[in-house]
């Protein structure tokens, strides 16, 4: 066995200053989450639902419920009785309101994650402290972006809902979700390799990763070729063939199937932490279902449940490819002091 879960190697592992246990997170973390990880559960869920109620603002034709931004009409920055927008001012506002949600749950998961690695201080060593600012980092990284979507939706919101500010909303949390992944399974015990996983292996997780980044684009591009473009009354368009686009669209998402389908071969293979194998069979779930809603709604003519579906598909989709990718490239998931069995590449010194 090459590779093994931080629970089964902590059974042959003797604990000491040089190999700790390896259920321990690393970094000076240390079994003091305190209220980290619950937050950074809270704060990834939070993620994902703005994109499906963001989703259910654009397929109820409610973008522009309220005209304006930051005000939700001129003169009020709620919505008025006398608005001809009708229930889609409610809808629009109850988003904007959701935004509100997501900046305290981004605050207080900050807040958790400076005073969790404040505690590590003592710890004391360079890579600690390398550690403990990155976690900062990460801890600070929702927040930021929450704020960037803020003023992206209103830049939205005031384009007129143009397809391309609409896919970079879409993008952007798709972005804060992968990094809010990253944040929650840094609060979790790290997914200890014995070695290093061969390059080969890397190297397919890192083509899974960059093939999903660009299938979720030319989604977008889809969207703003469609029908939800955008939602208006008269939505802009890129002006690009839907059904061209939806082929290329789905021809992607073919070669990412069988991508994830070699990684999880590969992962068997060479004998991956138990870990990154079971990411690895959520990741190939959530795909072949992804693929499968993406299917159906192009042959049923876009009904919107399917396309908010496709949209929550898409996100659990980032959450699970983030899971493998940090479980394959985390460099702190490898020990650098073990020779390389055959099929393992040597760790760098
Ligand atoms: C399996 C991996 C797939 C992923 C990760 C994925 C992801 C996405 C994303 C992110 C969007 C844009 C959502 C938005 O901008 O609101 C999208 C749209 C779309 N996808 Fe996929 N997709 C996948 C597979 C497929 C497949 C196999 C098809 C089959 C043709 C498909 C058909 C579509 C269509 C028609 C749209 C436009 C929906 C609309 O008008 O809003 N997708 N997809």
């Amino acid at each position: 066995m090459i590779g093994t879960t931080a629970d089964s190697a902590s059974t042959r592992r003797p604990p000491g200053p040089v190999d700790p246990p390896v259920d321990t997170p690393p970094d000076g973390v240390r079994s003091r989450e305190g209220l980290a990880r619950p937050l950074a559960v809270a704060n990834l869920v939070c993620q994902v639902g703005i994109v499906v109620t963001g989703g259910l603002v654009r397929l109820t034709g409610s973008g522009l419920g309220c005209p304006t931004w930051p005000q939700c009409v001129p003169g009020s920055y709620t919505p008025v009785v006398e608005q001809p927008e009708g229930y889609h001012r409610l809808v629009e506002f109850g988003n904007r309101l959701l935004t509100l949600v997501l900046t305290a749950v981004a605050v207080a998961t900050l807040v958790a994650v400076v005073r969790l690695a404040g505690r590590s201080r003592d710890a004391g060593s360079a890579s600690e402290g390398r550690g403990r600012r990155g976690l900062i980092l990460l801890g600070a990284a929702p927040l930021a972006g929450v704020l960037a979507q803020a003023v992206l939706g209103g830049v939205t919101v005031l384009t007129s809902l143009h397809p391309a500010t609409v896919a970079a909303h879409f993008l952007l949390s798709m972005v804060i979700v992968a990094g809010s992944t990253v944040l929650l399974l840094r609060l979790r015990p790290p997914t200890v390799w014995d070695h290093r996983p061969r390059a080969e292996v890397r190297l397919l997780v890192a083509g899974l990763a960059v093939t999903t980044a660009v299938v979720v684009v030319l989604g977008t591009v889809v969207t703003g070729s469609g029908p939800h473009s955008g939602d208006a009354d008269e939505p802009a368009r890129f002006g690009l063939d839907p059904r061209a686009m939806s082929w290329i669209h789905a021809d992607a998402a073919l070669l990412l199937v069988g991508l994830a389908i070699a990684v999880t071969v590969a992962l068997r293979l060479v004998g991956a932490p138990e870990s990154a194998r079971r990411r690895s069979g959520d990741l190939l779930a959530v795909l072949l279902l992804q693929a499968l809603v993406g299917y159906v709604q192009y042959a049923t003519d876009l009904p919107e449940v399917l396309v908010a579906a496709h949209m929550l598909g898409a996100s659990l989709l980032v959450v699970t490819v983030t899971a493998v990718a940090t479980a394959v490239l985390d460099p702190r998931g490898a020990s650098p002091d073990h020779d390389s069995p055959p099929g393992h590449l040597p760790s760098p010194s």
